[in-house]
């Protein structure tokens, strides 16, 4: 499909959940940073015209230099103290360069570079539902485990039937003026970009997501990349 899209990376993080060894986007797996693990499967996947990068404040320079030493082609802005307002300052950066750019652009993506792994059928599967005329997509996974609700004693108050409950990975796509009106309108407290969405009544449409676009957060979680996913 002939989409020109944008992918959007916050990595702007501080990886405080990984033992606060400094942001996570610049922690090695198998000798090379997230951030350049997550914009090399970007590119790979053949679809990303231009890659947005969020880099922490105190970062930016490193993260840039990082990028370009690994040929890794991106533009880096400086990220938010949350990641709402990194992906924002990405999103208003890749508008503003785009601007006078043809083709326009039709798909925007939103990938965290803590997804460092994902596979570049998964990027090119959400860049194609978007391009195909859903409004945005987000990759999802069955939930595996049983779901409890607890209350403030953490005594289980109800089983929660999983059947209808996914996990939301990322890749998330979005027509451009629908993620753009999403922040516009902005929200409270939000952990991912189709729940800005969602606010605004679009619809949000499901892929099937897949388990090496896995989120690592903890430092287990970087072990299973050491092991598994690094190509
Ligand atoms: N992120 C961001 N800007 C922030 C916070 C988070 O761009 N101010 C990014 C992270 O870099 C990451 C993604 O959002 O790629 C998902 O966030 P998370 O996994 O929570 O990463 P961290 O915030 O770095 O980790 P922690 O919450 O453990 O500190
Ligand atoms: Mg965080």
């Amino acid at each position: 499909m002939n989409a020109a899209t944008v992918a959007l990376v916050p990595a702007a993080g501080r990886g405080e959940r990984l033992g606060g060894r400094g942001p996570k986007a610049l922690v090695p797996v198998h000798g090379v940073p997230l951030v350049v693990h997550a914009v090399r499967g970007l590119l790979s996947a053949g679809c990303v015209r231009r890659v947005v990068v969020a880099a922490p404040l105190s970062h930016v320079d490193i993260m840039r230099s990082v990028l370009a030493d690994a040929g890794a082609e991106a533009l880096v802005v400086a990220g938010g103290g949350d990641r709402s307002e990194s992906v924002r300052r990405a999103l208003d950066a890749a508008l503003a360069e785009s601007a006078d750019m043809s083709p326009e652009i039709s798909v925007v993506l939103v990938h965290d570079a803590a997804r460092a792994f994902t596979p570049p059928e998964l990027v090119r599967a959400v860049t194609d539902a978007v391009a195909a005329g859903a409004p945005a997509v987000v990759p999802v996974l069955p939930v595996a485990d049983t779901v409890k609700r607890v209350d403030a004693n953490e005594l289980v108050t109800e089983t929660v039937s999983r059947a209808d409950l996914r996990a939301v990975q990322t890749p998330q796509g979005f027509a451009p003026d629908v993620l753009r009106r999403a922040y516009e309108a902005g929200g409270d407290e939000h952990t991912d970009d189709a729940g800005l969405v969602e606010r605004i009544g679009v619809p949000v449409s499901t892929v099937p997501g897949h388990p090496a676009a896995m989120k690592i957060t903890t430092p287990f979680d970087l072990a299973v990349a050491e092991a598994v996913l690094a190509p």
